[in-house]
């Protein structure tokens, strides 16, 4: 298993480039198999959850080519409405599947995911939801079994899900009448799911500042289509914060600003400079992010878009580990994210947990440790704090860091850190 030895304490600056989003990619990937077509995806990050989802498009029955960061999905032949435990346990978005099968074959299998690193991680809204639409829901050895030709339905979710919003979409456009979706998700990666859908052919209505979605079901959706995955704001919030953190100046190139305005006010609170290099219709913006010499203590709650992402937590923490005060960190979204707390201790941070509130007292400099990732986003926030402690530090477990990270040694060397993958 590789592990990461990081030699902290070098600035960064230069220029950085931003991958298409993993949250964008997964649910279009699975969107492809409700009509059997050809599809053509572009910016598509080169992922292990990519990766893993290509393999339960195979599974299905899709023929897929990946390269250059392009994805060709011929769905025609699909023929096997089956997600398997193995996928489904090394990745919850399998579950994506579900919605796009239900749709295509009236029935779909899809192994139930189990809790994950962070705590249990229902999926009750989703089958909630499909069962309103006409489904008969059983489990089977694991396994959740939904049979039946949806119709049209109006669904509330309880709390706002990105997953449950994403699913149901998909099982909606071709289901026999209206569905309306109260307290849905209107976070851009289901925006960008949704733009997928409408230029195949979906008649579906976005309602952002109620938080509803129309979907008036079709019977037929085009056979073929391009799309474009967007930035991915949760890789680009990453690179800002660290250079918050560790010091420097860089560009990062390839940035939806827009998605970003929250992170964007936090970072430039807490005393770094973010500005905007290039911005127009057509292309995606860069932004610039210059360090100032104190970081300020800015409190930070989790909420659904267009508020501060829970995917962004963990690295936010490690910014706050040297500002100049306490400062409280609450997550509204995963109430027990915090396997990383224990590891940044290791560097010497102080961090205190009370519930879903952490409270970080800024200590004068971190010291290099060996910590071990936990999940995608807390092996993030440990890079962070690795780059700035001086000296060595090593990082083991990082396959979480594959899931979502496209090529970060590459990228964070390129803009001086000293980073090396080596076998452990
Ligand atoms: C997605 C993202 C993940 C992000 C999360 C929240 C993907 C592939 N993953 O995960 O990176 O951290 O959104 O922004 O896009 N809930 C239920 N029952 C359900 C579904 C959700 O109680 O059936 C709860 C969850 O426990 C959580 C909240 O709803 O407290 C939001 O979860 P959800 O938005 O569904 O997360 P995911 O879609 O799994």
């Amino acid at each position: 298993m590789d592990k990461l030895v990081i030699n902290g304490g070098s600035r960064l600056f230069g220029t950085i480039s931003v991958s298409g989003s993993k949250n964008a990619v997964l649910p279009i990937m699975a969107a492809t198999l409700i009509e059997p077509g050809l599809y053509q995806l572009e910016n598509v990050p080169d992922l292990k959850d990519t990766r893993t989802m290509i393999r339960l498009l195979e599974m299905i029955g899709a023929k897929v080519e990946f390269a250059n960061n392009k994805l060709l999905i011929d769905s025609r032949k699909c023929n096997n409405p089956i997600a398997p435990y193995d996928l489904v346990k090394t990745m919850r978005a399998s579950f994506y599947v579900l919605g796009p099968l239900l749709s295509r074959f009236k029935e779909a299998t899809v192994s139930l995911p189990g809790g994950c690193a962070w705590g249990p991680r229902p999926v009750d809204y989703h089958l909630k939801a499909l069962e309103e639409m006409g489904g008969k829901v059983s489990l089977d050895y694991g396994n959740i079994v939904i049979k039946g030709d949806l119709k049209g339905s109006r669904i509330k979710f309880k709390k706002i899900s990105v997953g449950a919003t994403g699913n149901v979409i998909m099982a909606a456009v071709k289901a026999k009448g209206t569905t309306e979706i109260q307290n849905a998700s209107m976070e851009p990666e289901i925006a960008n799911l949704v733009t997928f859908l409408n230029d195949l052919g979906a008649d579906i209505v976005s309602y952002p500042e109620s938080n509803v979605y129309i979907i008036n079901g079709v019977k037929k959706l085009l056979s073929s289509s391009t799309c474009k995955i967007i930035p991915d704001r949760i890789e680009a919030g990453t690179y800002m914060i660290a250079v918050a953190f560790v010091g420097g100046e860089v560009t990062v190139r390839n940035v939806c600003f827009n998605h970003l305005k929250d992170v964007i006010d936090k970072i430039r609170l807490s005393g770094a400079d973010v500005s905007i290099l290039k911005s127009d219709k057509e292309s995606n913006d860069s932004l610039i992010i210059k360090s100032s010499d104190q970081i300020a203590p800015v409190d930070m709650s989790t909420s659904e878009y267009p508020g501060f992402p829970t995917d962004l937590q963990a690295q936010w923490m490690a910014l706050m580990t040297l500002c100049s005060g306490d400062a409280c960190i609450v997550d509204n979204i995963y109430k027990d994210r915090f396997t990383h707390i224990a590891e940044l201790k290791r560097f010497g941070a102080k961090i205190s947990l009370n519930e879903n509130k952490a409270l970080v007292t800024g200590v004068d400099e971190l010291q290099p440790a060996p910590v071990m990732s936990t999940d995608i986003r807390a092996s993030a926030s440990l890079v962070i704090a690795a780059l700035k402690a001086n000296g060595k530090s090593e990082i083991s477990r990082i396959y979480h860091l594959d899931r979502g990270y496209e090529n970060i040694v590459d990228k964070l060397n390129s803009i001086g850190a000293n980073i090396k993958r080596v076998d452990d």
